[in-house]
């Protein structure tokens, strides 16, 4: 059995950090765990403009624990007026893509947008400079049950999307279905996937266990068993269209144990550690390497990290809360003990 990974230093290809005191006290997690990370761009109000997306690296650059070189790479908001122009700016600024969220999908999406024919100059601008679209692929049409919202994207959006904006890439966020990974992996090279340690590690009946399980609900929701396998296969296979995204999303835990329960759940704590958790248990550790540090840059046109990460097996116990500006913070598993570990 082997005790000891060695990882190409990864980066997080999907992150919530938001902003002021919540982004210093979640920063530091993902600082130590990946070398960059894909911001997203759903503050309040939400980063719409290159100034805007400028403005917020600064902030998170300032953020940085003492000594820390990681490196925010910045998204733009959709939205169904982002200019067409705006996107020269946003390549020259180094923003590196745009986020789709369909209006009201989520956290903070109410800017989102409404119908995605309305954004076709846009993302045509986008194909031209090289800006990647990454999509939160669920439609929001209150007749479509929560469950099956994802699978409908596929059809309703992505595919005409596709056939419009042939060469632009697309990554589907945070995926959740086995309909999206099979799409994924019959899309051709301008597609991939993110995966969440969330979707890989638990099925539905983790939001019902003895109780309703706040911690436990983000957006695309946990589903069926049979998904599950699905994403784990496509984890596993060793597809590049396939990479790390945890999606971490803090809310503080009051909004999450309350009668209505924000979305997400934050693991950047712990990100990797749940990812070897996940990997071991289809006996795919030897794929974790190139999942969490190699098809990620390569997707997006980024170098590779020099360095590496070690984890070993050595069983810790998580906290089970952490500060959160003047609030609290609760990581999914908190108080739980993982079995891998990050070696400082
Ligand atoms: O669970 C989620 N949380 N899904 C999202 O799409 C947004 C995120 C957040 O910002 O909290
Ligand atoms: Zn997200």
């Amino acid at each position: 059995m082997n005790d000891t990974l060695t990882l190409t230093r990864p980066d997080d290809w999907h992150l919530h950090l938001r902003d002021e005191a919540a982004l210093h006290s979640v920063l530091p997690y993902t600082a130590r765990q990946f070398a960059r990370a894909i911001v997203m761009p759903n503050l309040r109000p939400p980063v719409t403009t290159a100034a805007q997306a400028l403005a917020y690296r600064e902030r998170i650059l300032a953020a940085r624990p003492e000594g820390s070189d990681f490196q925010p790479l910045m998204t733009m908001y959709l939205t169904d007026n982002t200019p067409p122009d705006e996107i020269r700016r946003a390549k020259e600024a180094g923003v590196v893509a745009l986020k789709l969220y369909p209006a009201g999908a989520t956290t903070n999406s109410d800017a989102g947008v409404t119908d995605l024919r309305k954004t076709y100059p846009t993302l045509e601008a986008m194909q031209r400079e090289g800006l990647l679209l990454l999509v939160h692929g669920e439609v929001t049409d209150p007749d479509i049950d929560v469950f099956d919202r994802e699978a409908v994207f596929v059809d309703r959006v992505m595919t005409p999307l596709r056939a419009a904006m042939p060469e632009l890439k697309v990554v589907f966020e945070h995926i959740t279905t086995k309909e999206a990974a099979q799409y994924v992996t019959e899309a051709d090279r301008f597609t991939a996937a993110t995966l969440t340690p969330q979707h890989l590690l638990y099925n539905r009946n983790a939001l019902f266990t003895g109780g309703l399980r706040p911690h436990y609900y983000c957006l695309p929701v946990l589903k069926r068993e049979e998904h599950r396998q699905a994403l784990l296969k496509a984890a596993g296979s060793g597809l590049p269209k396939f990479f790390l995204g945890t999606d971490s999303a803090p809310h503080a835990a009051p909004l999450k144990e309350a009668s209505v329960c924000g979305a997400g759940c934050f693991t950047a704590l712990s990100a990797l550690e749940l990812y070897a958790e996940a990997f071991e248990a289809i006996g795919a550790l030897d794929k974790l390497d190139a999942f969490a540090g190699h098809h990620g840059p390569d997707f997006y046109g980024l170098p590779r990290n020099t360095g590496t990460v070690t984890l070993r097996r050595e069983p810790w116990t998580l906290p089970s809360a952490v500060p959160f500006g003047e609030a609290q913070l609760k990581p999914l598993r908190g108080g739980d003990t993982l079995q891998w570990k990050l070696v400082a």
